[in-house]
């Protein structure tokens, strides 16, 4: 057991059997700033003040070659091998709702939906408390580090945890989930994590931006509103690239009704689409009735689909960046 003091603020113990900084730091209810929790973003940077840091991806694309110099850590990837002081700056919007677990998740079925997207059911023991829109890490076997991939179900007591993960070519995690587990086989699970969750007090009809994979959190997010009783609308863009690869409708099929508005938008389609052509972003930006800051807006998917999201509604239409919520799939 480490104790680790963050500069100016809170102590928290790192148990032994911890495995990185970040994950303790939020189990201890300590809001480090954090956002992929995988070493994609550079959001849990933090400079290390006194005490011995282990490095567990020294090249992880989160830190730039000027971080590494300046001998920068990322609390997702690096763990205390003694009493340590850090400097960092913690806020309460990352103090966990729900502090995350580590379990062992049993994967009880995979579907395929689409050619290259399955839908896999885990059951965790302890149930499945989570906000509609969080992720989990799942460590696919033989696969360096933990993956992030969000949930596509509601919360349960029932300990079921689904996603929607999309095989990425000569992807290592994921295609591990395909080809080396089966149904019946166990793996180790933390969640849950991510703060692109639905905010049940906002008033606003909520938008929800699905690009690829990125279908699983909105569908979390769409499901989660359309089952409570406000009378709020959800606008639902799915975008992909060809007919084959669109799954959302069938999925919200039986949500169906005048408060949901369901609209697939495809970037590459054949002939013989008469849908909406092009990328998502576009789509929001010609289809939705009223001026954009009047929505809440959810999104998830590839960095592109978000920076284009970032740039439509934050510079060209000035919504307040506390009404969006994201998240990249790093
Ligand atoms: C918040 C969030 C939510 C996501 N939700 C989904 C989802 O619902 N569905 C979905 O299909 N995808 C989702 N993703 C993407 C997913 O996490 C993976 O990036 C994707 O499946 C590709 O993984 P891979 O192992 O196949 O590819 P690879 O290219 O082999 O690995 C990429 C991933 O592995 C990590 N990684 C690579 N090398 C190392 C290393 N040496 N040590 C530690 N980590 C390493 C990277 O940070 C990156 O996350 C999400 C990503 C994020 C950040
Ligand atoms: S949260 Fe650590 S790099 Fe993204």
């Amino acid at each position: 057991m480490h104790r680790v003091q963050i500069e100016g603020g809170e102590v928290f113990a790192f148990p032994s059997e911890e495995d990185t900084l970040l994950r303790a730091a939020l189990r201890a209810g300590v809001g480090l700033p954090h956002e992929c929790s995988v070493g994609g973003c550079g959001a849990c940077r933090f400079d290390l003040l006194d005490g011995e840091m282990e490095r567990f991806w020294p090249e992880a694309p989160g830190l730039s070659e000027r971080d590494r110099k300046r001998g920068k850590f990322l609390a997702c990837q690096s763990r205390p091998l003694s009493d340590c002081t850090v400097k960092l700056r913690c806020a309460d919007e990352y103090r966990p709702v729900i502090p995350p677990r580590q379990r062992t998740a049993l994967l009880e079925a995979r579907r395929m939906l689409t050619p290259d997207m399955a839908e896999f059911t885990l059951r965790v023991p302890g149930g499945a408390a989570f906000l509609p829109g969080q992720y989990a890490l799942l460590y696919p076997p033989g696969a360096t580090g933990a993956r992030a991939y969000s949930m596509s179900n509601l919360p349960n007591e029932d300990g079921i945890w689904q996603f929607i993960i999309r095989r990425v070519p000569n992807g290592r995690g994921s295609g591990a989930l395909f080809e080396a587990l089966a149904p019946g086989d166990t793996l180790p699970f933390d969640g849950p994590y991510g703060h692109a969750y639905l905010r049940e007090e906002a008033p606003r009809e909520i938008v929800c931006v699905a690009g690829g994979s990125g279908l699983a959190p909105m569908l979390g997010i769409a499901r989660a509103a359309l089952s409570a009783p406000s009378p709020r609308h959800v606008h639902f863009f799915d975008g992909a690239r060809t007919v084959r690869d669109l799954c959302g409708g069938d999925q919200l099929a039986g949500l169906a009704g005048p408060r949901l508005a369901y609209l697939p938008v495809l970037s590459a389609p054949d002939d013989s689409w008469t849908g909406t052509k092009g990328f998502v972003h576009e789509a929001v930006a010609r289809t939705l009735p009223a001026p954009l800051e009047q929505y809440e807006f959810y999104f998830a998917g590839p960095p592109p689909m978000i920076e284009a999201l970032q740039t439509l509604l934050m510079v060209q239409h000035r919504v307040s960046y506390s009404q969006i919520h994201f998240d990249r799939f790093l």
